[in-house]
């Protein structure tokens, strides 16, 4: 049987999707409280990512090696850094690049040591599941975020995120950071701080991954949304109208 893992960044996020559970049971691996339940026919984990790289592959490792989850999806937040990327747009991952991995001059600079790749995809077939899942929260969250952000709707894109250990918060880091990734071929849509290293567990558990990510800020200095608001009104409700629509597209899995 299929058990679908859904991890998320915010507790915030992970509130609105444990009501959504039958006969949940909180599971303890690792420190962490893993929440196992029924969701639309689905066996369904609910787990926080935690913060950085080295927590998020520890927490999905756990629910892989541990609880059995043959299905993993991520739902976040993150920063917009490609062109026409806004806050409160949602971003669906392509591929991911770790842009803090420079084991040069032994490997080139941003490709993972012995895995000859600096890009790990997402499974293409969980990840147009997810495409469209979010287009329909989009549509259906329109009026909520007009309210907040004045604008008709968030626009949904596709495409390269990054990640690394580091908040990304000033335009002249954020400058120098994109050109040392263009340099290298990257031009990610947004940064966050956790799903490459899913990606590369999963990767190494030949496990399908999908993830995607609600733009809080420009990861500049600029604060267009208070961040706290944000979560509360924006990325909280994406999160659980993206999985509400998400998971019955899951049928066939
Ligand atoms: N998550 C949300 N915003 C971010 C940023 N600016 N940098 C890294 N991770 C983030």
């Amino acid at each position: 049987m299929a058990t679908l893992a859904i991890l998320s960044a915010l507790a915030e996020e992970q509130q609105g999707l444990l009501a959504c559970l039958s006969q949940p049971v909180c599971l303890r691996r690792a420190g962490r409280e893993i929440w196992r339940g029924g969701w639309q026919g689905q066996d369904v984990l609910l787990a926080l990512s935690r913060i950085g790289k080295v927590a998020a592959a520890t927490t999905t490792t756990a629910l892989i090696e541990g609880l059995g989850a043959t299905h993993v999806v991520f739902t976040g937040v993150a920063g917009g850094i490609g062109p026409g990327v806004q806050v409160g747009d949602l971003v669906v991952a392509t591929e991911f690049v770790q842009h803090d991995l420079d084991a040069s001059p032994l490997f080139p600079r941003f490709e993972i040591p012995l895995y000859g790749r600096s890009r790990l995809g997402c499974d293409p077939g969980l990840t147009a599941l997810l495409l469209r899942a979010s287009e329909s929260a989009a549509t259906g969250l329109a009026g909520q975020f007009n309210q907040i952000t004045g604008r008709a709707r968030s626009t949904v894109h596709a495409g390269l995120i990054a990640s690394g250990d580091r908040f990304v918060s000033g335009a002249a880091e954020l400058h120098a950071l994109q050109q040392r990734l263009l340099a290298g071929g990257h031009a990610p849509l947004a940064v966050e701080m956790e799903g490459a290293a899913v990606a590369q567990v999963c990767f190494d558990y030949g496990i399908p991954f999908a993830a995607v990510r609600t733009i809080s800020d420009r990861a500049d200095d600029a604060a267009h949304v208070d961040f706290p608001r944000f979560v509360r009104d924006v990325a909280s409700p994406y999160a659980l109208a993206i999985m509400s629509a998400f998971l019955p597209s899951l049928s066939n899995l």
